[in-house]
C-alpha cells in the first residue's frame, strides 16, 4: 500500500497528544489539573437540548439543504449584523459542521498553488496545514508583547508581502495568545489587505467569550465584508464544542463555492442539531451569559495565581479562554530549556497539564522567549487554585 504523498505536508493538533498524556497521568491513578485543551466542562444550555430533541422527535432527521436550513441561515446573518454593522442576508451564509471545516473550505476556495498565504504564528495550528497541504505557501506572522496584551507589528506583516502572497488569516481574539487587535491595529490591517489586494480569513471562533469591552471584526471596516469570510461557530459561546456547528459567512459568490464544498465533503450538516441553534440565538439566552460568568472567575483566578509564580509574566486578554504567559525566566531558573522536558515535569511533579509554544506553528527564527499557553474552559475554579498551588510550591521549591 502506498499513501498519497500530499499527506507528508499535513499536520495536525499536536495537543491532542497532551490529552493523551494527562489521560494515561489519570490512569495510573494520579490528579490531573487539565490546562491544556481548548474544549469545556461546561454543559450545552437546557433549552438548546431540549429543542434539539424535539426537533428530532419530530422527524427533522433526513437530509436538509447543503447550505443550512434557511431559519439558521438568516438569523446567522441577523446575529452577525447585529454584533458586527453589516448588511449579510441569508445568501452570505453557508452552514457548517463546526468552525474549523471553514479553514479548509476557505484554501479550497480561494488558493492556488504556489500562492502565499500570511498566517499567525503562533496560531492555531490549522492554518500551517491546510495551506500546506492544499499545496500554497505558508507566511508566518507573530505577535509581539505590548503593554496590556500581545500586539500585531503591521510593518513586520507588510515586510513579508510579495507579489504571489494572496491571502492573509486574521484570528483576532486569538488562539493562543488572548491578542485582540486594537482599532488602530485593525485600520491598519484593513487598509494593508485592500492595498494588496488580500483576501482574509477572519477567524472569529471566540467572538462571544467576551469579559470586558466589545468584540470588532475587520469586516466591519469599510470596504472589508466584500474580502473577508468569517469563521462562526456555536463551539464556545454556547458550550457545544461536540455538536460540531458553525457557519461560514461572506460574498455570495464564495459562499456558493462554500456549499458546494458541503456537498462533497458532508452533504449538509446535523439536521435537527440546526432546530438547537436555532434556539441558542433566538431563545433564553441565560445560559450563554453564565458561560461567559463563569470563564470570566477562572479567567480571574488562573491570571492572578500564574503571576504570583516568580519568573511567571502574564496578561489578562478581555476575551477568549486562553493565556499565553512568558515563562523564559522561570524555564531557565528551574534548569528548563526544553519545552518538552519542562511540560512532562510539570505533568509528573504536580498534574498540572498544558501545551507549550511548540503546539501553535513552528518556532520562527530568532525567537528568544518561552511561553506555555493555559486554557480554563475545561477546569473548574477549585481545581485550578489546587492545580496551581501545586504548580506554585513545585517551581519555587
Ligand atoms: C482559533 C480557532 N479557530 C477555530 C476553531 C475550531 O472551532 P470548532 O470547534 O467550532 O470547529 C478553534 C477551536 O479550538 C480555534 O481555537
Amino acid at each position: 500500500m502506498e499513501l498519497a504523498k500530499r499527506l507528508s505536508k499535513l499536520g495536525t493538533e499536536t495537543a491532542f497528544a497532551v490529552s493523551a498524556e494527562a489521560a494515561k497521568h489519570l490512569e495510573q491513578g494520579n490528579t490531573v489539573y487539565p490546562f491544556h485543551l481548548g474544549d469545556m466542562n461546561i454543559k450545552t444550555p437546557d433549552n438548546i437540548i431540549e429543542a434539539t430533541y424535539k426537533a428530532m422527535r419530530d422527524g427533522k432527521t433526513g437530509y436538509c439543504p447543503n447550505y443550512g436550513i434557511p431559519k439558521l441561515r438568516q438569523l446567522v446573518a441577523e446575529d452577525i449584523n447585529r454584533s458586527h454593522g453589516t448588511d449579510y442576508t441569508i445568501d452570505n451564509v453557508a452552514i457548517q459542521p463546526g468552525g474549523k471545516p471553514t479553514i479548509s473550505k476557505f484554501f479550497m476556495a480561494m488558493m492556488n498553488a504556489g500562492d502565499e498565504v500570511l498566517y499567525p504564528n503562533p496560531g492555531y495550528p490549522i492554518y500551517e496545514s491546510q495551506i500546506e497541504f492544499q499545496g500554497g505557501l505558508a507566511l508566518p506572522y507573530t505577535y509581539h508583547e505590548g503593554k496590556d496584551n500581545f500586539e500585531l507589528d503591521i510593518d513586520e506583516i507588510e515586510k513579508k508581502i510579495t507579489e504571489r502572497t494572496k491571502l492573509i488569516v486574521v484570528n483576532d481574539l486569538q488562539n493562543p495568545t488572548g491578542a485582540e487587535a486594537s482599532p488602530q491595529e485593525l485600520e491598519a490591517l484593513a487598509d494593508l489587505s485592500k492595498r494588496h489586494d488580500l483576501f482574509v480569513l477572519c477567524d472569529e471562533a471566540y467572538f462571544d467569550i467576551r469579559y470586558e469591552g466589545k468584540s470588532r471584526s475587520l469586516a466591519s471596516l469599510p470596504g472589508m465584508a466584500e474580502r473577508c469570510l468569517l469563521l462562526y461557530t456555536f463551539s464556545k459561546k454556547f458550550a457545544m464544542t461536540g455538536w460540531r456547528l458553525g457557519a461560514t459567512i461572506g460574498p455570495k459568490e464564495v459562499i456558493d463555492v462554500i456549499a458546494k464544498l458541503n456537498v462533497n465533503d458532508e452533504s449538509c450538516s446535523n439536521h435537527f442539531i440546526q432546530y438547537g441553534a436555532i434556539e441558542a440565538l433566538t431563545g433564553d439566552q441565560s445560559g450563554a451569559r453564565e458561560i461567559v460568568n463563569t470563564l470570566q472567575a477562572r479567567r480571574d483566578i488562573t491570571v492572578s495565581m500564574l503571576n504570583s509564580i516568580d519568573g511567571v509574566r502574564c496578561y489578562k486578554p478581555n476575551a477568549t479562554f486562553y493565556l499565553f504567559p512568558n515563562v523564559t525566566d522561570l524555564m531557565k531558573r528551574k534548569g528548563f530549556d526544553d519545552y518538552g522536558q519542562f511540560r512532562k515535569a510539570a505533568l509528573r511533579e504536580t498534574g498540572v497539564s498544558f501545551c507549550t509554544r511548540l503546539h501553535f506553528g513552528r518556532p520562527l527564527p530568532g525567537e528568544s522567549q518561552l511561553y506555555i499557553r493555559f486554557a480554563y474552559s475545561g477546569i473548574d475554579v477549585d481545581d485550578i487554585k489546587e492545580g496551581l498551588t501545586r504548580f506554585k510550591k513545585w517551581l519555587e521549591s
